[in-house]
């Protein structure tokens, strides 16, 4: 049995790619290297003392796509990274997000009603917007989106739920991703973005090792104890974890499924307290300064987890702390 894992070498994926492999699953990793880089292999074999089968492919191939197919008739189940997620070049370049993220998914999800074989797919607590309702549950609406990265996450999902009706023997999860940070614990693997980081943690981690001279705080009069926004921060590990849990589900059940998952800890975590938690746990001082809110930024999110704990029996185990320490020894190590 193969698992496909695409986008495999880039953050998310890249992880659980290494807990794949430590189960004795056979993983494929296609990725274009779009954002990522082989080296990223040498992380995951030193990791798990095995390999990947590692395919240079573009998603947006379908012809590509349908030959590895062809090649690997053991393929039992998808993982879906492959995408683009930066909200802010979204705005920007509109028409490359529809085409990567949108009609990626087309192309694989053509072949995977098909072949009838099971899907995971990522999504992202983006779809929410600003809930009306805190902690969010899965049965919240669909907010308008804000960015064109946020409504491929709303339109990827239709596209998964519509086809779960029309192929009654095709198998899918949605996990919604609550804000997914740290590394793993060797500091062999971890996020590398590209050029300089939107998100708040590697955005962090680059300041103090000297990056970056100071931390901007995007705003300071919310309406929340401190005034900065919250989050749910999950570790990639558990998030990984989420992965392997949601496909046992998917491989083991006898009946179709159609799923929707948050994966988040639960615990709504503000910037300051974010910040004052890293100081702590690593004993480096974080420069930061106030400045002006960032546009379409919601002020409080954070997820309700009961559902994957009943369903499934995935629950959050890493804490805060970890998560910075590891993401931080992944940012001195790299
Ligand atoms: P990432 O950019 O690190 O990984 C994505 C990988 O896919 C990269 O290695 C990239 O090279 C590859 N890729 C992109 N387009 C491709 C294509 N057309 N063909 C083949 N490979 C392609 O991103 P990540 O943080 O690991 O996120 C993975 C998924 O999770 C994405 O779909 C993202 O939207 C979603 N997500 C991420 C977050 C987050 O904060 N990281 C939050 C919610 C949802
Ligand atoms: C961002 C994306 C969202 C995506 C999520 C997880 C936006 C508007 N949304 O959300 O679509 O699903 O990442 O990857 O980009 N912050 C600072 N200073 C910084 C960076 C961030 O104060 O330099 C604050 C933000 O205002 C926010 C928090 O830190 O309150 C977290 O920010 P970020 O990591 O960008 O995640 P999200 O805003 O949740």
């Amino acid at each position: 049995m193969k698992i496909l894992v695409t986008g495999g070498l880039g953050y998310i994926g890249s992880h659980v790619t290494t807990l794949l492999l430590n189960k004795g699953i056979s993983v494929i990793c296609l990725d274009n290297l779009e954002n990522s880089s082989e080296v990223v292999l040498d992380g995951i074999k030193t990791i798990t003392r095995r390999q990947p089968i590692f395919k240079n492919l573009d998603i947006r191939d379908k012809n590509l796509l349908r030959i590895l197919f062809d090649e690997h008739i053991d393929i039992k189940g998808v993982i879906h990274f492959a995408a683009y997620k930066s909200v802010e070049e979204s705005v920007r370049k509109p028409l490359q997000y529809y085409q990567n993220n949108v009609g990626g998914l087309l192309n694989l999800i053509e072949i995977l009603t098909k072949e009838e074989i099971p899907l995971i797919f990522s999504s992202s607590c983006t779809v929410y917007g600003q809930s009306k309702k805190l902690p969010i549950s899965e049965s919240e609406p669909f907010q308008p989106p804000t960015s064109p990265y946020g409504f491929t996450k709303q339109v990827g999902e239709k596209i998964i739920e519509h086809s779960c009706t029309a192929y009654p023997n095709f198998s899918a999860i949605l996990l919604r991703y609550f804000n997914p940070i740290g590394a793993h614990p060797t500091a062999k693997i971890g996020e590398n973005p590209q050029g300089i980081p939107q998100n708040l943690v590697p955005f962090l981690t680059q300041t103090v090792i000297g990056k970056h001279p100071v931390l901007k705080i995007f705003g300071s009069d919310y309406n929340t104890p401190d005034g900065t926004c919250i989050r749910d921060y999950i570790h990639v590990m558990d998030l990984a974890q989420a992965h392997i849990d949601s496909l046992n589900f998917l491989i083991s059940s006898k009946e179709s499924i159609f799923e929707t998952f948050n994966v988040g800890t639960g615990n709504g975590v503000s910037v300051l307290e974010l910040i004052k938690t890293f100081e702590k746990v690593t004993g480096e001082k974080v420069p930061y300064e106030y400045c002006e809110a960032r546009s379409g930024d919601t002020v409080s999110s954070f997820a309700d987890v009961e559902k994957i704990e009943k369903k499934i029996g995935w629950k959050a185990n890493y804490s805060l702390e970890e998560a910075l320490k590891n993401a931080w020894e992944w940012e001195k190590n790299h």
